[in-house]
C-alpha cells in the first residue's frame, strides 16, 4: 500500500491562462494504492458523490490503464469536484505518482505531468497540465507546449468558494476567439509582472499581475458576486483577486499571513451579501 497527498491548485492565474498555476498548502486529496489484477476505484471525502468510480470515467483509473498499473485505488477528496481547485487534476497527479512507484516504472517529472494530464482529457474532454503541473512539481509553475518551467513561491492566499456550479465546459465556451493588440499587450506585461513577484515573493507584484482584460471579465459573469466580493478583498487590504482556474472559487494574494482571516472574512461576507453561501480556505502558495 501507498499513500500519496496531491495538493489543490489554482491554474491561470489570471493573466497566465492554460499556463500558470500554483499548489495551494491545503486542501489536498490523499491516493492510496494497492496493486490488484484489475482495477477498481473507491472515493471517500468532499464531494465524493459527483466523482465516479467506474474507472474509465476517473482520472485515476485512467492513469492506471495508461500506465498498464491496475490497481486498488482510494481517493479520499479533500479538494471539492467543480471548485476551480484543480480537484480532478489532484486525484490524476496523485495517481499518476503513486502507481509510478508501486510498479517502479521510472517516469520523470515531466512525463508524470502528461500523464497525469491525460487522464484528466479522458474525463474533462481537453488536456491542460496548469493544473497537475503544480499538484506534482509543487510551487508554481508555468506549462507550454515546450516545457515545464517551476519556481519555488511562498505567498499568502485566500480561495473562496461559492456554493454556484460553473462547469469548465461552460467557462471555456465564455472565453473570447480572439484579443485586441492592446489586451495582449497588458496581459503579457501583468504575466511577466506576476513571474517577477512569484521570484520574489512580493505580493503586490503577484497581485498586479493577476488582472487579467480578457478572458476573467468573461468568466466573471458567471459567478455572482464576483465584483463585489473582488471589492470587498481589496478593501480588506488584498493585493489582488482573481477567479481560480475555471471558477467558481475566487482567489486573492495577501500581503501577509496574519491578513487572510480579515480577507476570508470580507470575501464570504460579500457573496452573503449577494444571497451566495460560500467557504474560504486560508491558505499559502
Ligand atoms: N486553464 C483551465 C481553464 C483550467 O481555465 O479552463 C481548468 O481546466
Amino acid at each position: 500500500m501507498l499513500t500519496v497527498r496531491a495538493p489543490a491548485t489554482s491554474a491561470n492565474l489570471g493573466s497566465g491562462f492554460d499556463v500558470f498555476g500554483a499548489a495551494l498548502g491545503h486542501p489536498a486529496d490523499v491516493v492510496r494504492v494497492e496493486r490488484a489484477s484489475e482495477t477498481t476505484i473507491s472515493v471517500t471525502g468532499a464531494g465524493a458523490e459527483f466523482v465516479p468510480t467506474d474507472p474509465s470515467e476517473n482520472t485515476a483509473g485512467v492513469v492506471a490503464r495508461e500506465l498498464d498499473a491496475p490497481a486498488h485505488i482510494r481517493i479520499d477528496k479533500g479538494v471539492r469536484p467543480s471548485s476551480g481547485l484543480g480537484s480532478s487534476a489532484a486525484s490524476a497527479a496523485g495517481a499518476a505518482v503513486a502507481l509510478n512507484e508501486l510498479y517502479d516504472r521510472g517516469l520523470s517529472d515531466e512525463e508524470l505531468v502528461r500523464l497525469a494530464a491525460e487522464g484528466e482529457a479522458v474525463v474533462s474532454g481537453e488536456a491542460h497540465a496548469d493544473n497537475v503541473a503544480p499538484s506534482i512539481l509543487g510551487g508554481f509553475t508555468i506549462v507550454t507546449d515546450d516545457g515545464i518551467t517551476t519556481m519555488d513561491a511562498d505567498l499568502p492566499v485566500v480561495v473562496c468558494l461559492p456554493d454556484i456550479v460553473v462547469s469548465t465546459r461552460d467557462a471555456r465556451g465564455v472565453v473570447p476567439e480572439t484579443v485586441g493588440m492592446d489586451q495582449l499587450v497588458e496581459t503579457v506585461g501583468n504575466a511577466s509582472t506576476l513571474v517577477a513577484g512569484m521570484a520574489r515573493d512580493d505580493p503586490e507584484l503577484v497581485g498586479r499581475g493577476l488582472t487579467d482584460p480578457v478572458v476573467t471579465p468573461a468568466r466573471a459573469e458567471l459567478v455572482d458576486g464576483y465584483d463585489a466580493v473582488t471589492e470587498a478583498a481589496r478593501e480588506a487590504g488584498a493585493t489582488g483577486v482573481t477567479i481560480s482556474g475555471a471558477g467558481p472559487g475566487v482567489l486573492a494574494v495577501c500581503r501577509h499571513r496574519g491578513q487572510r482571516r480579515a480577507v476570508a472574512s470580507a470575501m464570504v461576507g460579500a457573496f452573503a451579501d449577494e444571497g451566495v453561501d460560500s467557504f474560504a480556505y486560508q491558505t499559502e502558495i
